[in-house]
């Protein structure tokens, strides 16, 4: 059985984020200027890869204006105010965090966002959408926080429409052997909150929820170089602020050296998926 709020209370819980993000944007001057989702994605995008791996999942998603789509942990929604700006669609963005949810919605109406962009705190395991709502489902790095995966398909496969797309960019192990794996990780800080598949399972997963899957990309050497140049970055000016630093603590730089220290060593993937709902 899935503990899902302990899991996640426990590594990613931030006291006062609203107002770290607030300060950090105020101390970078930002808030002075016209503030866009591009400006802010070194703090808004929780994922290897940050705005250019949102942007690659965009182009492969090939969005059509005022399409719904449903952004499951969503953290503090900097993917959805992406999709909302770049696609002109309509993105609910659901978290298990309060305090993210709270921050996700106080970002958006500095955008003027907030018409196009909404935040619900829900666990993706129980969602609250009436069956085939949504033109499609997104998620970047939530299923390693999540055991029950065929629960979760079901899940995604019920709020979907006839034909909806499913767009996942995850982290996944290489074989069962998860030993060597370093924690923390950016997504958990200890291996028992890491439920972490080969692709192989997620593929055959999918596949039995009744998802076709129409495109599968590794791209952990993309993952590798971007993660590779944050530790240098922290290296040479130590945490600069903002950054995903004021989301994940001091433990960033260590979580970012484990990370890559994994993938280097075969252990981790990083893929990209798109896969339709039969109709
Ligand atoms: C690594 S962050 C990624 C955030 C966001 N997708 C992004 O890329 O900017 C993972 C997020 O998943 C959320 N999460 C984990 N388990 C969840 C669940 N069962 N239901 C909803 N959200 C969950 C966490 O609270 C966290 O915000």
């Amino acid at each position: 059985m899935d503990k899902p709020s302990t899991v996640t209370s426990n590594h990613y819980g931030q006291p006062n984020l609203s107002r770290l993000i607030d300060t950090a944007l105020r101390d970078a001057r930002l808030l002075n200027q016209t503030l866009d989702h591009k400006l802010i994605s070194a703090i808004d995008q929780f994922h290897i890869g940050g705005l250019r791996a949102t942007m690659d999942m965009i182009r492969l998603a090939n969005f059509m204006p005022q399409d719904l789509v449903l952004d499951i942990g969503c953290g503090i929604g900097g993917p959805s105010r992406t999709i909302a700006s770049e696609c002109n669609c309509k993105v609910t963005g659901v978290d298990l965090d309060l305090g993210y949810c709270k921050a996700a919605r106080s970002i958006s109406k500095s955008l003027r966002l907030s018409n196009q962009t909404h935040f619900i705190q829900a666990n993706a395991l129980n969602l609250p959408f009436e069956d085939r709502s949504y033109d499609a489902v997104w998620t970047q790095h939530i299923t390693m926080n999540i055991s029950n995966k065929n629960a979760l398909w079901r899940e995604f496969y019920r709020v979907l429409k006839p034909s909806g797309k499913l767009l996942m960019y995850e982290v996944t192990c290489t074989s069962d052997d998860k030993e060597k794996i370093k924690y923390p990780t950016p997504w958990a800080s200890k291996s028992e909150d890491s439920f972490l598949e080969n692709i192989h399972n997620y593929k055959e997963s999918l596949n039995k929820c009744g998802f076709f899957i129409e495109h599968l990309e590794d791209v952990s050497s993309i993952a590798k170089s971007s993660i590779k140049s944050v530790i240098e970055r922290i290296k040479q000016n130590g945490q600069h602020k903002p950054g995903l630093e004021i989301v994940l603590g001091d433990r960033f730089s260590v979580m970012m050296e484990n990370l890559l220290d994994s993938l280097n060593g075969d252990q981790l993937n990083v893929v990209r998926l798109l896969a339709a709902k039969s109709s």
